[in-house]
């Protein structure tokens, strides 16, 4: 039996379930299906019998239905075995559409058969429990309206990033995951055993992607980064989604007007595709709405001045850690970057700038509604002395490092790149508490479960 017309917006697996003769709950909530018959699948969202008439709300991927459950249509028995139903009992139903302004979402469908694939026993999430036992029950709670909405978004986020790159000329790469060299400073390395030696879970793409814009020119990826991070700030993970990005014969400003356009972009996606999504967790679109290139740029030496002026207890040559971003950023409705960060405040690579060598060529792009840092990136050091000038100033072992430093001995060109953490964009663009709960299995200090 078909029930539904196709129209060219709906995903492939509507497609698929069509096919099947299966309809998904969105599909439904519509005045063109009132009348129609219509099978459904799901899981019991909520249950509610007043003997005569049982009201059960159905969940599926795109949302939920009322649906009615009497002996108008269906033998006592049947009724009984459905007003028995338990939250989170996994079926199947048939019925007839129809439009109810009483009903959760106004559209009813009344069960003419159905079947029971599984029925619960005490499904363990209620409401009201706290952080910790909602964490080690992941694997349940990412079935909760919320986290769905929550998946939902970060989908439109991963595929808007890379669909961004494709649509401007960029190749996807994959550079390795185990490495034997530091981008970030030895200190938040993961150390893994490696057939007799050690080497460690990377931190950062970025110097594999240096070596394919020799072949490619502008390349992205999209994979973890992992640090050994001992903060316990609302957005530190120890495994998290790193986007980044290297582009060549670009500068620094060259690629801050790359990221603002990807950022605007990735943001109009999901206001596009996740409305719904956003308002069910309360994000205030209008600032959203906002998110638009270009995006405002201070110099790392006027900020200080500016945090003066706020009142705020920072002076040049501080590092801005989460708290200090917190209250910056809430000065600020679109994003912004800081630029020029003396040396001595970032790690080596950055290009210094040739006006004033003791601050560097680089960006962070801050969050506002005082989220903070999400990307970080610069134009890198491509002259080799100065490199090794300053791998020395660091104390690192060049050889480790041969490669890298070949980059600058065979065809060197001026080049730029970022990395965003993807976690703490959706952190932001959903306006969430904590970077755990952005990302459905967090990885933390005290956390390896479920
Ligand atoms: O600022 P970071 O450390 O920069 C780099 O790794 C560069 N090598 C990137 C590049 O130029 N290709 O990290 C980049 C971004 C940060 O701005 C932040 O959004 C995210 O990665 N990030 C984290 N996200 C979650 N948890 C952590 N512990 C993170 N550390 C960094
Ligand atoms: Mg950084």
């Amino acid at each position: 039996m078909r029930h539904i017309e196709i129209t060219p917006k709906k995903n492939l697996i509507i497609s698929i379930y069509y096919v099947c003769g299966m309809n998904q709950i969105q599909e439904l909530l519509s005045d063109s299906m009132v009348g129609k018959t219509a099978t459904i699948h799901g899981w019991v969202y909520r249950i509610r019998s007043s003997g005569k008439l049982t009201f059960i709300i159905l969940r599926d991927s795109s949302g939920i239905i009322q649906m009615l459950s009497s002996t108008r249509t269906l033998s006592e028995e049947q009724h009984r075995e459905l007003s028995s139903l338990t939250v989170e009992s996994s079926m199947e139903a048939t019925g007839v559409v129809s439009k109810d302004d009483r009903a959760v979402t106004g559209y009813e469908l009344e069960i003419r058969s159905y079947r029971i694939y599984q029925r619960n026993e005490n499904f363990p999430i209620s409401k009201d429990l706290g952080e910790e036992f909602l964490l080690d029950n992941r694997h349940l709670w990412i079935r909760s309206r919320e986290f769905t909405s929550i998946l939902k978004i970060r989908s439109t986020i991963f595929k808007a990033y890379a669909d961004f790159y494709y649509q401007n000329g960029y190749y996807q790469v994959q550079p390795p995951l185990m490495v034997s060299t530091a981008t970030e400073g030895g200190s938040t390395l993961f150390k893994v055993p490696f057939f007799g030696e050690e080497v460690s879970l990377t931190q950062s793409a970025q110097f594999y992607l240096e070596t394919f814009i020799f072949s490619l020119e502008r390349v992205f990826t999209l994979a973890p980064s992992f640090r050994a991070e001992k903060s316990r700030t609302r957005r530190h993970l120890t495994e998290y989604w790193h986007a980044e990005v290297e582009a060549a014969w670009l500068d620094n400003e060259g690629m801050m007007s790359v990221e603002e356009r990807m950022i605007q972009y990735i943001v109009e996606q999901v206001l596009e595709h996740n409305l719904d999504d956003l308002k069910l967790l309360g994000r205030d679109i209008e600032l959203l709405e906002k998110v638009k290139a270009p995006f405002p740029r201070i110099r790392y030496g006027d900020l200080m001045k500016k945090c003066q002026e706020w009142g705020l207890n920072l002076k040049y040559g501080d590092d801005l850690g989460a708290d200090e971003e917190r209250e910056i950023t809430v000065h600020f409705e679109k994003p912004v970057f800081v630029t020029h960060y003396p040396a001595e405040l970032k790690t080596f690579y950055h290009r210094p700038d040739p006006e004033n060598p003791k601050e560097i060529l680089c960006h962070d792009l801050l969050a506002p509604e005082g989220y903070g840092e999400i990307i970080g990136g610069g134009e890198r050091i491509w002259d080799l002395k100065t490199l090794e000038d300053r791998m020395e100033q660091y104390n690192l072992n060049k050889s480790d490092y041969y490669w890298y430093l070949d980059l600058r001995r065979y065809g060197s060109i001026p080049h730029s790149g970022f990395g965003l953490g993807l976690d703490r964009l959706a952190m932001w663009i959903m306006h969430l508490e904590t970077i755990r709960d952005a990302i459905p299995y967090p990885r933390t200090i005290r956390r390896i479960k479920p």
